[in-house]
């Protein structure tokens, strides 16, 4: 069978970048184009571009952007600028570790390349941002490879948030054991939790995998013990927005309440995600900071007011699931299994950062 490319989070369109606006989703689609690296910030921080690799993917164009719209000839006020332009990107989001990771390369290029004229570095970080989106798909492509490899023929998969080709450079995260599994025709049945607050499974996940003709039902989040008590979960599936050196996993706040679950009803719970995604300074994800949304997102979701006015409401948009929940994490280089204090440590990459 062949592999059908769902939507492209982002292009570049050789003067500027395309994103399609994510909060739109899945009942219109509208795209942004843009050369501002105000306005890549802006979608990172409203979610229009969302999920861990995009954001990485979005910054690096970001960075290049704000190279390109530097009007000046002198290196040094570049990289002056440069810097501004890295600590905004690096404000809009502050879970997923890739963001900090694409900027991180961006900078490295800067680095390594004192001696380059204006011109000559704008090109430069154009091909690496193009890079970083391009090693992405390579990368999604693999996890799904080695993924789809713990997927017994016919298995029901619950997954959480969306980790598709939206969230990522293509193929996704999760979503690319999924979507690798169908394809050696494993005739796989989908379970997608909603994703309260912000419905990225109801939305997005529920649609890539409709275009790609993927068994998928929709459930609440609060469905998901019972679909695991009735026997028709398999494996849980999710992706990270950062991992910790101990196997720590921040991702969509509702994933550790998955984790819980699965280790009640003996199902394993695997964690899919790019080495981008580690945080190999973080010993354990006691120190990841957890991005807290605005209220409203709760109180009126959508536009439509659903709880009093002047509530209380917390909202967390990630949780962390502690090591000892995680069956195994698949990354580009294969399976990795416990104890992750020494297996995660041996991933880490002698190339940059
Ligand atoms: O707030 P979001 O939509 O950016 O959160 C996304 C997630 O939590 C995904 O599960 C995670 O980034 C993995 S993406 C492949």
């Amino acid at each position: 069978m062949v592999y059908r490319p769902a939507m492209k989070s982002i292009e570049w369109l050789g003067d500027k970048v395309q994103i399609i606006d994510q909060t739109r989703l899945p009942l219109e689609e509208v795209y942004i184009e843009t050369d501002s690296y105000l306005e890549i910030a802006d979608a990172i921080k409203k979610l229009r571009i969302r999920g861990a690799p995009a954001i990485g993917i979005a910054a690096g164009f970001g960075f290049a952007l704000g190279a390109r719209q530097f009007k000046g000839e002198q290196r040094a006020e570049l990289d002056r600028q440069l810097d501004e332009v890295a600590a905004l990107l690096l404000s809009t989001r502050p879970t997923a570790v890739n963001l900090s990771w694409a900027l991180n390369r961006m900078r490295c290029v800067l680095n390594e390349n004192p001696h380059r004229s204006v011109k000559e570095m704008k090109e430069l970080l154009l091909d690496e941002a193009k890079k970083i989106q391009s090693e992405d798909i390579e990368t999604c492509r693999r996890i799904g490879q080695h993924g789809s490899e713990l997927v017994p023929e016919r298995a029901g998969i619950l997954t959480h948030c969306n980790t598709g080709a939206l969230a990522t450079g293509d193929y996704g995260t999760a979503q690319s054991i999924i979507v690798t599994a169908h394809e050696r025709g494993k005739r796989v049945r989908v379970f997608a939790d909603e994703t309260r607050p912000l419905l990225q499974g109801a939305r997005l996940t529920t649609w890539e995998l409709m275009k790609r003709n993927i068994d998928v039902t929709l459930i609440t989040d609060n469905t998901a013990a019972f679909v695991m008590k009735q026997g028709l979960v398999d494996l849980v599936v999710v992706g990270a927005d950062r991992i910790a050196r101990n196997g720590d996993v921040a991702n969509k706040i509702g994933t550790y309440n998955l984790a819980v679950l699965a280790e009640k009803h003996k199902i394993p719970f695997y964690v899919a995600a790019p080495i981008s995604s580690i945080d190999f300074q973080l010993s354990s994800g006691a120190g990841i900071p957890i991005e807290e949304r605005d209220p409203k997102e709760v109180t009126e979701g959508f536009g439509k007011r659903i709880a009093p006015h002047g509530v209380h409401v917390y909202s967390p948009a990630f949780d962390i699931t502690p090591h000892e929940l995680v069956t195994s994490i698949i990354t580009e280089h294969g399976i990795t299994r416990p104890p992750y204090d020494k297996t995660i440590a041996s991933l880490r990459s002698p190339t940059k950062v």
